[in-house]
């Protein structure tokens, strides 16, 4: 398919030309704020013009959507993943289908150019996306850590790592470093070149509101290197309650490459003077509440977090890693990709899967959201048919196919893109 289209009512989809073209319509659609240009430059250095597109109607630009080539986490190992981002449309042009419009143009650009199997995006609100496909496919846990509940247990014989505080800006390599075995380590991170590291480390005064400025605490090896082995972004803000300071961390990001580090990280972010509370998202099996010796004080919430949509269903299913065997015939629902539509059979191993077009009966059936949400191995089949979304025709096809998708660590996504 071709970028350029037109639709019925006089709207043109095409490429924008760059992204001041294609900002102002988000601004608006975002509520309007200025933007310094250093924020601005640190968007633009990410965004590719060529793989986003744009409606356009008289010479005024009415709709967005940017598409970045990520390199994901997801079962079995790094594997490209398209990331939707800024889905906007003007106020004045809302409710006409142009986001309709502009994401079946992008699912028909990646299947017919045999792009990215597997699109996945975050949402500002959860009700928006189910209608294209996208399952919730990771979850976050928000964690409201007391400083008071401190506690650790101690796994470690040695003591905790040194640990200093300094400007993120003075160790972006060490960040990066750290970071980048991430997408290896659990399904939903990616790969962060230098100018997504420079985004992650985005910290502009006019977008803070009350918080101080970013911080970065390195955990560094005990030898004269000090070479850093675990990091958390965060920042802080003042509270005060009775006369006493009770001020709130906010953790950006933490990560770390082996538990003495990871655990040294979090001692120090417990441990912040004027501190009263350390809060975080973090994933749902995340090693803090095994750490904490009152883990219920952390208060975890649970809340969705990506979405995941399967564009290809033939090379996303036979390009995924599986946990078991299983041999089973699945019939899909999907009328934004009708190439996905029908029966399928997989057949997996511990070494990848096998899927392909079939006329033998169902085992299973669902649709493209029950899909895009068991991916990347955090949301269980057994459960999306306990809820009455997937169907199963043929007794322990459910159980095998559920165990075979599943993956452990839970997915997450630790970055906003
Ligand atoms: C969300 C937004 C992009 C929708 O654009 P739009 O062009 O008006 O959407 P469409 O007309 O194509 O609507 C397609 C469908 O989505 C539904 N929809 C649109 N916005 C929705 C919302 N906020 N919540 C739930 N459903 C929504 C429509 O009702 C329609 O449903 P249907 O398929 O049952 O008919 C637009 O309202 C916007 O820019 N909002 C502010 C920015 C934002 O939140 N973007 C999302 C970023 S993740």
């Amino acid at each position: 398919m071709d970028q350029t289209s037109v639709c019925a009512d006089g709207y043109e989809f095409a490429a924008p030309d760059s992204w001041d073209h294609f900002s102002d319509t988000v601004a608006l659609a975002y509520g309007g704020y200025d933007a310094a240009s250093a924020y601005q430059d640190v968007l633009a250095a990410v965004f590719e013009p060529q793989r986003s597109l744009l409606a356009h109607r008289g010479g005024r630009t009415c709709a967005t959507l940017a598409v970045y080539s990520l390199d994901m986490g997801v079962p079995g190992g790094r594997r490209p993943v398209a990331g939707i981002s800024y889905v906007t449309a003007d106020p004045a042009h809302r409710r006409r289908g142009l986001m309709r419009g502009l994401m079946v143009r992008t699912f028909a650009r990646l299947y017919e150019r045999g792009e990215e199997p597997v699109a996945a995006l975050h949402t500002t609100e959860p009700a928006i996306y189910g209608r294209f496909g996208f399952g919730s496919a990771t979850r976050a846990i928000h964690l409201r850590i007391p400083r008071h509940a401190r506690d650790m247990t101690h796994p470690h014989n040695e003591p905790p790592l040194p640990v200093s505080v300094v400007d993120p800006a003075e160790c972006v390599p060490d960040i990066a470093r750290i970071h980048q075995g991430a997408p290896d380590r659990r399904p939903g991170a990616f790969h962060r070149d230098d100018a997504w590291t420079r985004r992650a480390l985005l910290d502009l005064p006019e977008r803070r509101g009350k918080a101080g400025r970013l911080l970065c605490v390195l955990a560094e090896d005990r030898d004269e290197s000090s070479r850093p082995r675990g990091y958390a972004l965060y920042s802080l803000t003042a509270r005060w309650e009775d006369s006493y300071p009770r001020y709130d961390v906010h953790v950006r990001e933490l990560f770390a490459e082996d538990p003495l580090a990871y655990t040294s990280v979090w001692r120090a972010l417990l441990d912040i003077d004027l501190a009263g509370a350390v809060h975080a998202d973090r994933p749902v099996d995340d090693p803090v509440l095994a750490l904490l010796a009152d883990p219920r004080s952390a208060v975890p919430v649970v809340r969705d977090q990506l979405y995941v949509r399967v564009v290809d269903l033939g090379r996303a299913l036979g390009e995924r890693g599986y946990a078991a065997e299983v041999d089973v015939v699945i019939e899909v629902a999907d009328t934004d990709c009708p190439w996905n539509q029908g029966r399928w059979r997989l057949r997996t191993g511990v070494d990848g899967g096998d899927c392909a077009r079939t006329t033998a009966a169902a085992d299973l059936s669902l649709s493209a959201w029950e899909l895009g949400a068991v991916y990347l191995g955090g949301t269980s089949l057994k459960q999306l048919a306990a809820a009455g979304r997937v169907t199963e025709h043929r007794a322990g096809a459910l159980a095998a196919t559920t165990h075979a998708f599943h993956h452990d660590p839970a997915p997450f996504c630790p970055m906003l893109f």
